[in-house]
């Protein structure tokens, strides 16, 4: 087995690294070290040439390096990481998976008082108040930190070595938790592997005494019945309610359906639910959930990319009705999140790459390693490869994707102002969906169209360089996104476009991409608008290889 020690500067993971490995006859790697010994510079020469990115980088090439989890029981290995170290995605997701994670935690206070007295220069706290530094530190790097077995690290080190060998014999997990963070919208939790034992950590947080679990007839086959039978193993009483698959979950008598099977099982008003199921699923059920007993606790475990990078996070539920799509609905924070990429491994090739319209969107608002995660595996991914998923390139999109829209929504939950920066390439795409009447096009798909008009509008206003719009629209036309012109006309999206039909398209809120995010518009000229339409609608059918077809859904 391999042990990594993680936590902040000064948390004593070196000294207690040492001490453990030599106690067990293990090697030790102190990460910093081997950084250096690879390049031939010291941590602080590195930093200065070539700044953090350039040390990151060097740092992740020495994770690499350690090469695949060692996986005798006995402990082989401790590896000390840098207090920054896992900050990045792959790097947790190298480092947690398959090695037994320990974080020594600390107060920043005692840290400051230990790095005072440490002849070890720590670039990111030197030169500024270290303590003000420590705890901006321990707040940011929190959530990565989280995953791993938490001791003090500030114990005298004889009784932290009493705790970490009582915990040995537990192993590394066959599951990661890649991210773990309490949030102003609930708890988000990101992994494989993960989602029954954080449903159950999240009930018993919630103080539940059953579990009342969500799901529809195929969520339920592909993951309601291993978390049910785990919980159930784990203790549970488990209450199950299936809803109908897909869009057909979002129908308003679904609901009165679903309160009623709430109702007839007592549910309480503390008690909690969990929905398991793509975004449909979790848009039905949240919405059950705001409004039974007005209001019960409600626990989201998103089962499709949609749903792990935009649907089940948020708070918006809805269901649809026959004069339009999410027309009734509310906001209903759940209380966790529980993104477990694994359940990636069963999406069909359409819905993987129609949700891959939404992480493109993502990246344009701004996230540049986002557009290199999908550049890299995106063709894979959509397909239908497992080697994203094995590889944590799906969970770093998950991360990226929900950790912005985290920060996006704590800052504006109902939408009032920055919210809507999500809406990039949704205004055409809704016109898109709208005059196909919501049938023969996903929504991701159509997203891809509007991001095509989104960035032509842009390049027509000067907003964007020719280079970064055609890195995107390179990007879709790899993933096959956007390439077929669709079966609408400029006419029919327009109308379903305009709120008023009086209004002028310009006066919209357009949210336009620019080289490094988006900026929100009301005074688009209609000829302009017209023009991205226009764009939109045709496609890249010279691109055509990856074309769309529906022989290769799977969908319903
Ligand atoms: N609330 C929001 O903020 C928000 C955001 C985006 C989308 N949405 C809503 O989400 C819905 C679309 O979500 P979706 O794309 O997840 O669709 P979905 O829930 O309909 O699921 C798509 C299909 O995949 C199947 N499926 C689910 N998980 C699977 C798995 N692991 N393996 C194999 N098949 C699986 C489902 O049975 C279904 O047939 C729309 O109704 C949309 O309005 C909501």
């Amino acid at each position: 087995m391999d042990l990594v020690l993680v936590g902040l500067s000064g948390s004593g993971k070196s000294a207690v690294g040492r001490r453990l490995a030599s106690r067990h006859k293990a090697a030790f790697v102190d990460l910093d070290d081997l950084v250096e010994r690879r390049t031939g510079r010291s941590v602080q020469t590195i930093f200065a040439e070539e700044g953090e990115a350039g040390f990151r980088s060097h740092e992740y090439e020495a994770v690499v390096s350690l090469g695949p989890a060692n996986t005798d029981a006995r402990l082989r290995r401790v590896i000390a990481t840098g207090g920054g170290t896992v900050i990045d995605p792959r790097n947790r997701w190298l480092l947690y998976r398959g090695r037994f994670p320990v974080w020594l935690d600390g107060a920043p206070e005692i840290l400051a008082t230990r790095l005072a007295r440490s002849a070890n220069v720590r670039p990111l706290v030197a030169g500024h108040d270290p303590l003000a530094r420590l705890q901006q530190l321990a707040s940011e790097r929190r959530r990565f930190y989280a995953p791993a077995l938490q001791i003090s690290g500030t114990a005298a080190l004889d009784s932290i070595m009493r705790t970490l060998e009582s915990r040995l014999a537990e192993g590394p997990s066959t599951a990661v938790t890649v991210l773990r963070a309490d949030t102003a919208i609930g708890r988000i939790e990101i992994g494989y592997g993960i989602a029954a034992t954080a449903v159950s950590s999240a009930l018993r947080r919630g103080e539940a005494r059953r579990a009342i679990l969500l799901a529809e007839p195929r969520t339920w086959e592909l993951a309601g019945a291993q978390i049910a039978a785990a919980l159930e193993a784990d203790g549970w009483p488990v209450e199950r309610i299936l809803l109908p698959r897909g869009e057909n979950a979002k129908r308003l008598h679904v609901i009165e359906e679903t309160c009623r099977a709430l109702a007839q099982l007592h549910v309480d008003r503390k008690e909690t639910l969990v929905a398991i199921g793509g975004g449909a699923l979790t848009d039905a059920a949240g919405f059950a959930a705001a409004t039974y007993l007005r209001g019960v606790p409600i626990i989201h475990v998103p089962t499709t990319l949609v749903g792990q990078v935009d649907a089940a996070l948020g708070g918006k539920t809805a269901v649809d009705i026959p004069e339009g799509k999410n027309l009734v609905g509310a906001f209903h924070q759940p209380v966790a999140f529980i993104a477990d990429v694994s359940f990636n491994a069963t999406l069909p090739v359409r819905e993987r790459r129609a949700a891959l319209g939404e992480v493109v969107k993502m990246a344009a608002l701004g996230d540049d390693r986002l557009l290199e995660v999908v550049e890299e595996s995106g063709e894979a991914y959509a397909r239908g490869d497992a080697e994203p998923i094995e590889s944590g390139a799906v969970a770093e999109m998950v991360e990226r994707c929900a950790w912005a829209k985290v920060e996006v929504v704590t800052a504006d939950a109902r939408e009032a102002n920055v919210r809507m920066t999500l809406n990039l390439g949704h205004t055409i795409g809704h016109g898109v969906e709208a005059a196909a009447g919501y049938k023969e096009i996903l929504h991701g798909e159509a997203v891809a169209y509007g991001l095509r008009g989104a960035f032509a509008i842009s390049l027509a206003l000067g907003l964007v360089t020719m280079e970064r719009a055609e890195r995107v629209k390179l990007l879709l036309d790899r993933l096959g996104l956007g390439i077929e012109p669709p079966e609408v006309t400029r006419e029919s999206v327009i109308e379903h476009m305009a709120t008023d039909k009086k209004h002028s398209l310009g006066r919209l809120n357009w949210i336009l991409p620019t080289d490094t995010g988006v900026v929100i518009r009301s005074d688009v000229p209609d000829s302009a608008v017209e023009a991205g339409v226009t764009a939109a609608l045709r496609g890249a059918p010279h691109a055509a290889s990856a074309t769309q077809t529906r022989s290769e859904t799977g969908v319903p």
